[in-house]
């Protein structure tokens, strides 16, 4: 079974499209180990998709614990041409507030001890893959098209910086963040996106912004604030989800 679209999100993200239609569900072996979840298929307005639920159906693995390269390496053997990543965020930026949707266009790595290329075994010689834009071009575009043609507000520019977790940062980490030039925080970008890029796959984010990243109001941040306002987010995420499906 193949399918030209895949969508990488939370626990139960396929159960709440309206119009999705699940078929069959499949694990493929990797050569890099188990990845998160069984693969979803399913059909979304005549085109097939596939779900993967990135930290596995409880919600059982970490950022840091994710298996990011049997996830890709699964969704490349399962035919996917794109991949739609949903990602839940702290902001930094005061023009992205919760409950925003942003397709962030760059990425600043601060993750580590990640397995993180697929270029590190038996190689032939060293491979560089170019990442000056980390973020599929053509596929942001198709997602922001998407955000017109259902009216709906989207941020389309913005730095995503990648940290380890699971923890929240520091408030004096989220201030050398912004000074380095982020505008969201999260913690699981990469080394999804450059592990998709290694396997040309085109790959992009639709950030969903939880909570203002730590000191950024003067506020703690509580888990019931980032579960709220991801619910009410998810709701725009789907609609854009299978708007861009209908246009891709
Ligand atoms: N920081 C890092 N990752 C996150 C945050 C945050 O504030 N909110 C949701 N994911």
């Amino acid at each position: 079974m193949t399918a030209e679209i895949a969508v990488i999100g939370g626990t139960g993200l396929y159960a709440m499209m309206d119009d999705f239609e699940m078929t069959h569900q499949e694990i493929i072996n990797t050569p890099y180990g188990e990845a998160s979840s069984p693969l979803v298929f399913g059909e979304l307005h005549g085109k097939q998709v596939v779900f993967l639920a990135r930290h596995g159906f409880t919600h059982r693995l970490p950022p840091h614990r994710i298996n990011y390269r049997a996830n890709i390496w699964m969704l490349k053997k399962a035919g996917v041409k794109k991949i739609l990543a949903v990602n839940a965020v702290g902001s930094i930026n005061d023009k992205f507030p919760p409950e925003n949707i942003v397709i962030p266009d760059q990425i600043i790595d601060y993750s580590w001890g990640r397995e993180h290329t697929f270029y590190a075994e038996e190689l032939t010689r060293v491979v560089h893959i170019d990442f000056t834009f980390p973020y599929s071009i053509s596929l942001r575009q198709t997602i922001i098209r998407a955000a017109k043609n259902k009216q709906m507000n989207l941020e389309e520019n913005a730095v995503y910086g990648c940290t380890q977790g699971p923890r929240l940062e520091s408030a004096a980490e989220v201030k050398r963040l912004s000074r380095d030039g982020c505008d969201l925080i999260g913690m699981t970008g990469m080394p999804e996106a450059s592990l998709a890029r290694e396997l040309s796959v085109d790959y992009a984010s639709i950030s969903v912004v939880a909570n203002w990243a730590a000191g950024i109001n003067g506020n703690e941040i509580s888990m019931e604030q980032i579960d709220y306002h991801l619910q009410k987010g998810m709701e725009k995420v789907k609609q854009l989800i299978t708007e861009t499906v209908r246009i891709s």
